[in-house]
C-alpha cells in the first residue's frame, strides 16, 4: 500500500528584509512541490507603477485609482518567478534602492494593502503554496497550517543585501545598514498590518544558519505536524 498523499497546506514565512526569506521560501516550496509566492514583489510592482505615473506615496486617492487600473501577475518560469505588470515583465526593475524605498512607503497605505490582500487571498485559494512577506501569518492567512518567522541580526541582513545590490547601485555597507534599519522601522511601526510574528509562528534566527539548515528545520517541523 502506498501512504496517502499529505494534505495540501498553506505555509507562511514572514520576517524583516534580508533575513533570507526568498531563498528559503524557494527551496522549501521545491521540497514540498508547492508554488512559491513572493508578496514583496507585488508591493514592489505597485511601487514601480506609482513611480512611473508620478504618484506620491501618500496620495491615497491616486494609489487607489492606480490599484483599480493595474494588473499584476506572478508567473513561474525557468528563470524563476517573474512579475508581470499589465502584461509586461518588470522583474528586473524591482530590486533597485529607489523602488525598495517606495515599496516600503506605499505598503503602509490602505488602498494598496486592500488591493493586495484580495489578490494574495485569491492566489492562496487552492493552498499548496509557500507565501513569503511581512503579514502572511498575521493578516492575509491567519488560518495557514504552517507559519514561520525568520529573523537574523541586522548587520548580517545588511551584509547579504549589500552583496545582492548591483555594483552601480551599491553604497557603502554602513548606508545599507541604515537603510535596512529605516525599513525595519517603517514596516514594523506602521498602523496597517505591521511586521510582527504571528503568535502561532515558529521563530527561526538565521544569523548563523545556511539556507539549507533553515529549510531542514522547517521540514522537520512540518514532518511533526499531524
Ligand atoms: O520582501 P521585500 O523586501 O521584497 O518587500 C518590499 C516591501 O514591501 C517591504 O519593505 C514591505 C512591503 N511588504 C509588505 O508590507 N507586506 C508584505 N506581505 C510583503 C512586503
Amino acid at each position: 500500500m502506498t501512504s496517502p498523499m499529505p494534505p495540501l497546506r498553506l505555509v507562511t514565512i514572514d520576517g524583516p528584509a534580508g533575513a533570507g526569506k526568498t531563498t528559503v521560501s524557494r527551496l522549501l516550496a521545491q521540497h514540498l512541490g508547492y508554488r512559491y509566492v513572493d508578496t514583496g514583489a507585488l508591493y514592489r510592482g505597485v511601487a514601480l507603477a506609482a513611480m512611473a505615473e508620478g504618484i506620491a506615496p501618500d496620495d491615497d486617492a491616486g494609489l487607489d485609482r492606480l490599484c483599480q487600473r493595474i494588473r499584476l501577475e506572478l508567473t513561474p518560469t525557468e528563470r524563476g518567478l517573474r512579475l508581470m505588470l499589465d502584461g509586461v515583465d518588470v522583474t528586473d526593475e524591482l530590486r533597485g534602492r529607489e523602488v525598495t524605498r517606495m515599496a516600503s512607503a506605499v505598503s503602509a497605505r490602505q488602498p494598496v494593502r486592500r488591493f493586495l490582500l484580495n489578490l494574495q487571498r485569491a492566489l492562496g485559494k487552492n493552498r499548496g503554496a509557500v507565501f513569503e512577506g511581512r503579514d502572511m501569518g498575521t493578516v492575509v492567512f491567519p488560518d495557514a497550517e504552517v507559519k514561520f518567522f525568520l529573523d537574523a541580526a541586522v548587520e548580517e541582513r545588511a551584509r547579504r543585501r549589500h552583496a545582492e545590490l548591483a555594483e552601480s547601485d551599491r553604497p557603502p555597507l554602513a548606508t545599507v545598514v541604515a537603510e535596512i534599519q529605516r525599513r525595519d522601522r517603517n514596516d514594523s511601526s506602521r498602523q496597517l498590518a505591521p511586521l510582527k510574528p504571528a503568535p502561532d509562528a515558529m521563530r527561526i534566527d538565521a544569523t548563523d544558519l545556511t539556507p539549507r539548515e533553515v529549510v531542514a528545520r522547517m521540514l522537520a517541523h512540518i514532518d511533526r505536524l499531524p
